[in-house]
C-alpha cells in the first residue's frame, strides 16, 4: 500500500522543498497525484526504450526518485536484456529505490550528483521531471554530457514541467494544473503551501527553451511525444 501525501495538510510543514527522508515516504503516491499522467508517460518512456535504443549498454535514470521507471521497463524486457542504473542525489530516494528492488540483478542505484557523473556506455539515458530541479545555469553542461556518453543511435528522454511565453495562456495551464491536484484530492492550502515551498528550487523553462538546450547539446533529431498542458516529454536521438 502506497503511504497518502499529506505532507502540506499537516503542521509544520515543508517551507523549502526537498527531497528529504518524508517526501521519499510519500514519493510514489506524490508523484501520481502531482504529475498529470505520470504512469502513462513512464510507460510510454520504457516502451520507446524497448523498441529504439540500441542493445548492450546501459539505461541511466537521472533522478530516478524510487526508481519506478525500472518496474516500467521490466513490462516490455526480459529481465536478462537490461541493466539499469538510477542515481539520485537524495539519499532518502535511494534507499527507498534499493528497499522496492532488492532481489533485483539488473538494477544498480546509485546515491550521487548528476552535475559530476559521466554515463559510460549508455544506450539510453531518461530524464523525467528531473532537469527542472537543476539550476538552469548548470544543465546545457549535463546534457552536453549526456549526448557523448551515449553510444551511436543512443536516446535521450526527458520529461518537464514547462512554462508557457505568452503569460495568459501560462496562467491558464497553471490554473488547469491546479484543477488537476484538486481532482486529485489535494486542498487549496496543501496547493498553495507545496506551490511557495517549490518556488524557486522547481524552475520550468519554456518548452522552446528545452528543446534549444538539447540541441546545443548535439542532437540533430528531436521529437515531443507527449503534452499535457504545462508538461512535456520529449526523445531525443544520438546520430
Ligand atoms: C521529481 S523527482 C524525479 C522523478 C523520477 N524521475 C520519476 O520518474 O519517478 C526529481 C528527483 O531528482 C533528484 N535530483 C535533483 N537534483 C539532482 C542531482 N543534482 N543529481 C541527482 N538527482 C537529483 C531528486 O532527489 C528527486 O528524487
Amino acid at each position: 500500500m502506497k503511504k497518502k501525501d499529506r505532507l502540506f495538510a499537516k503542521s509544520p510543514w515543508l517551507r523549502v522543498f526537498e527531497f528529504n527522508r518524508e517526501v521519499a515516504s510519500v514519493f510514489d503516491d506524490m508523484a501520481e497525484r502531482s504529475i498529470p499522467h505520470y504512469k502513462e508517460v513512464l510507460e510510454m518512456t520504457a516502451r520507446i526504450c524497448h523498441r529504439l535504443m540500441p542493445r548492450g549498454g546501459y539505461i541511466y535514470d537521472l533522478g530516478c526518485s524510487t526508481a519506478n521507471l525500472f518496474g516500467f521497463l521490466s513490462i516490455y524486457f526480459e529481465e536478462e536484456n537490461f541493466q539499469y542504473i538510477g542515481i539520485d542525489s537524495s539519499q532518502a530516494m535511494i534507499d527507498k529505490a534499493r528497499q522496492k528492488y532488492k532481489k533485483k540483478q539488473n538494477i544498480q542505484l546509485l546515491y550521487a550528483d548528476i552535475n559530476e557523473l559521466d554515463f559510460p556506455h549508455a544506450s539510453a539515458i531518461i530524464a523525467n521531471y528531473t532537469l527542472q530541479f537543476i539550476n538552469p545555469s548548470h544543465r546545457l553542461k549535463i546534457l552536453k554530457n549526456v549526448y557523448a556518453s551515449l553510444l551511436p543511435k543512443g536516446i535521450f528522454i526527458a520529461s518537464e514541467k514547462i512554462k508557457d511565453p505568452n503569460a495568459e495562456i501560462d496562467e491558464l495551464f497553471q490554473e488547469f494544473y491546479y484543477n488537476f491536484k484538486k481532482e486529485m484530492r489535494y486542498s487549496d492550502q496543501e496547493i498553495a503551501r507545496k506551490r511557495e515551498a517549490l518556488e524557486n528550487i522547481l524552475i520550468p523553462l519554456s518548452l522552446k527553451a528545452n528543446l534549444k538546450l538539447v540541441k546545443k547539446a548535439g542532437f540533430n533529431k528531436i521529437s515531443l511525444f507527449f503534452k499535457w498542458y504545462n508538461f512535456a516529454s520529449f526523445l531525443a536521438i544520438k546520430d
